[in-house]
């Protein structure tokens, strides 16, 4: 087990497998923006993932979640869940996917082992949703794909919904019904400044608070308290069916208190917070030839010191306008 500097304890890890992306979503990855993506040798292998996991294991981790860029684009992405699932100790395996791949690729990570899958789905309408991922994608594939996970058993299902105002902010409720109608977990997350590419600014966030006085007139909704301050999500229930659902509410309600993830990004750096402006260079040490233990001290050393908390202080001066790294880059 090991603690940070503010006593939050080291359990889950997000795996960025590549920076890349078939879509371009105006809110990660905005199509007029360009962009340099890693070259393949600079990738971690998924032997080397396999082995920071594995030593990240040892140290107190129970969680890996898999994530990019969109990792159904890196190719067999299920031999590197294979490899994951065989780890003793790894309890929970997680893939967080635009979907878009999820018919082809469905059946394959489940026979790998992969445990769940959550969809990034931002809006039900054709065209609003081609516009959004900013690419002429076909909205009934994500779709698709989602119904081929439940299928094949990569249950719960979770969605996630990016709400942006005046962009899909009066999608909530047809979102809420359509999860409701196809038993699927929706999480809506509140837009949220991390990169540096997507304008963001906290008129277009659409507070928890909000979401919730609709959802609440709609349906009646009761909150649940789980009790895991490392939980991104706050979790509630329709009083009528009793379904799940949750709200991410990094920007009004943050979370950082509870905070237990360690990221990982595609080119094998050590980020202490989605907001970070610094990575810690593991796939260096890995290449010059360090040992296990070598590792195993250097990932402590960068867990022992950590004390970010940015979305806590971002109200605060000096916390905008650092440098920051994108979020395809650290996963998600
Ligand atoms: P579960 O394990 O199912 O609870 O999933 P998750 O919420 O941890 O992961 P997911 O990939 O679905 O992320 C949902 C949203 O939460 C995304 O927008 C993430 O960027 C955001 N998120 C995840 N972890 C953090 C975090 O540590 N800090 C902040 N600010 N946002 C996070
Ligand atoms: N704010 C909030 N969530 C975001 N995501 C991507 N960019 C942002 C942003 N600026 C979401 C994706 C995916 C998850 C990993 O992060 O839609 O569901
Ligand atoms: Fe791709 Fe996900 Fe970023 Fe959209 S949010 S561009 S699907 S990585
Ligand atoms: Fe953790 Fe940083 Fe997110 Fe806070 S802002 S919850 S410290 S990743």
């Amino acid at each position: 087990m090991v603690e940070d500097r503010l006593g939050r304890v080291l359990k889950d890890v997000r795996i960025s497998v590549t920076d890349r992306c078939n879509f371009r979503c105006f809110f990660c990855m905005p199509s007029d923006k360009k962009i340099e993506f890693l070259n393949r040798g600079e990738l971690l292998t998924y032997e080397e993932i396999t082995r920071i996991v594995r030593l990240l294991v040892s140290l107190g981790v129970k969680k890996a979640r898999i994530t990019g860029g969109e990792p159904l684009v890196r190719a067999h992405i299920e031999n590197l869940i294979e490899e994951l699932s065989g780890i003793e100790g790894l309890k929970d395996i997680a893939l967080t996917t635009n979907g878009y791949f999820l018919d082809q690729k469905a059946e394959k990570l489940k026979n790998a082992g992969l445990g769940r899958i959550t969809v990034s789905l931002i809006s039900l309408n054709r065209e609003k949703f081609a516009s959004m991922v900013g690419r002429e994608v076909d909205l009934g594939r994500v779709i698709e794909g989602i119904r081929i996970a439940k299928e094949v058993g990569l249950e719960p299902v979770k969605v996630n919904m990016v709400v942006v105002r005046g962009v899909n902010d009066d999608e909530i409720l047809d979102m809420a019904e359509f999860c409701r109608k196809n038993d699927l977990i929706l999480r809506f997350i509140e837009f949220m400044d991390v990169g540096t590419l997507n304008s963001w600014s906290m008129s277009r966030v659409v507070p928890a608070e909000e979401i919730l006085a609709l959802l609440n007139e709609r349906y009646g909704i009761e909150a649940q308290e789980t009790g895991d301050l490392s939980e991104t999500s706050m979790k509630f229930k329709y009083r009528d069916t009793g379904q799940e659902f949750g709200i991410i509410a990094s920007v009004t309600k943050p979370f950082c208190r509870g905070c237990t993830r360690l990221r990982l990004s595609a080119e094998g750096k050590l980020f202490t917070c989605l907001f970070s402006g610094r990575g810690y260079d593991l796939k260096a040490l890995i290449r010059s030839g360090a040992s296990d233990t070598e590792l195993v001290e250097y990932i402590r050393s960068v867990w022992s010191d950590r004390e970010d908390r940015y979305s806590e202080l971002r109200s605060l001066e000096g916390a905008r306008g650092a440098k920051k790294v994108e979020m395809f880059r650290v996963g998600g």
